[in-house]
């Protein structure tokens, strides 16, 4: 990973995105350009945490020549959930991406900056990507369970990280895993059959028993109730509130009624850039940046 991040003028949402490297003015003087709807020069509010499991520092993503995401800076509060909100196109996906190196299966995606989880570097070369993503799971927008019986779903990783002893263990890890995830009840007496069987919701709650089963730290969703009705929606996002209090979760909604019910921080990304990070209250009720409050407003997006 290259460390040396240039710094570059954050341009206004009309203008073309510039790479020409400019001084980045003070802090203070972005807050003053707030209420001008152009991109500030720093982001506003707090970056950083007290206990963050993940620190990012100048992230940079380009796709080939394109660049998709704008020297971000930002921490991940350990136990709690951060929501990633923004237009459609602007980032929230590749950001989330960086967290566990999922950008590394896209052969055109090039990742600078520096991202370490409990202070070790993501991007090392010498890491191994298998217990990382093991350490940092994803939920995606569209449940997509193995092939495979649901017990199977769930007993995968533990088995090839070898986190488990015998099948007692094995079981055991299966059954606290669907009970964590609300939905050993409906299942119980119906594990060898497919997952692929259950409905929507069942299944997205099976994804999340299946990335809680190798005992993450941190929890990537990308969507994950998009697909979902309101009563499915209803029950991941009760579930996402159980599980803050063992696993750090980020979440990348569209829906500002989700983001302000989860989660405790919000961060704002607009053309790339991290325009605003702040507790979740202040965000809906008081965004201190023009292009969050059109956003939150529903003015565009
Ligand atoms: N695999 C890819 N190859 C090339 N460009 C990509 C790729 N994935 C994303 N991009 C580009 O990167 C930018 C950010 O896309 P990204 O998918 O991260 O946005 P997003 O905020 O998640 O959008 P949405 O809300 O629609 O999911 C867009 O300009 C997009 O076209
Ligand atoms: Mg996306």
């Amino acid at each position: 990973m290259e460390s040396s991040v240039m710094k570059r003028e954050r341009p206004s949402s009309e203008q073309e995105l510039s790479n020409t490297p400019v001084k980045r003015k003070a802090a203070s003087a972005a807050m003053s350009e707030a209420r001008s709807g152009e991109i500030p020069k720093e982001t506003i509010g707090d970056i950083s945490h007290p206990d963050p499991v993940m620190v990012c520092r100048g992230v940079n993503v380009f796709y080939a020549d394109k660049q998709a995401i704008f020297d971000v800076d930002l921490d991940i509060g350990r136990n709690q959930v951060i929501s990633m909100i923004g237009p459609s196109g602007c980032g929230k996906s590749t950001f989330l991406r960086c967290l566990n190196r999922m950008n590394d299966t896209i052969d055109i995606a090039r990742v600078t900056g520096s991202i370490s989880l409990d202070g070790t570097d993501i991007y090392d070369r010498k890491l191994d990507v298998v217990p990382l993503r093991a350490r940092v799971g994803m939920v995606f927008q569209k449940p997509n369970p193995f092939p495979k019986s649901i017990y199977e779903n769930v007993a995968y990783g533990p088995r090839i990280h070898g986190l488990a002893r015998d099948k007692v263990e094995l079981d055991e890890i299966v059954h606290s895993s669907l009970e964590r995830a609300g939905l050993l009840k409906e299942v119980k007496d119906r594990l060898e059959q497919p997952g692929t069987g259950l409905s929507g919701g069942q299944q997205q709650r099976l994804c999340i028993a299946r990335a809680i089963a190798v005992s993450p730290e941190v929890i990537l969703m990308d969507e994950p109730c998009s697909a979902l009705d309101p009563i499915a929606t209803a029950r991941i996002e009760d579930l996402i509130d159980e599980l803050k209090e063992n696993y750090t979760i980020c979440i990348v909604t569209h829906s500002m009624q989700q983001a302000a019910r989860v989660s405790q921080r919000t961060a704002y990304f607009h053309l790339g850039y991290l325009v605003e990070v702040d507790e979740t209250d202040k965000i809906f009720t008081n965004p201190s940046h023009k292009l969050t409050e059109d956003y939150i407003t529903g003015r565009f997006g």
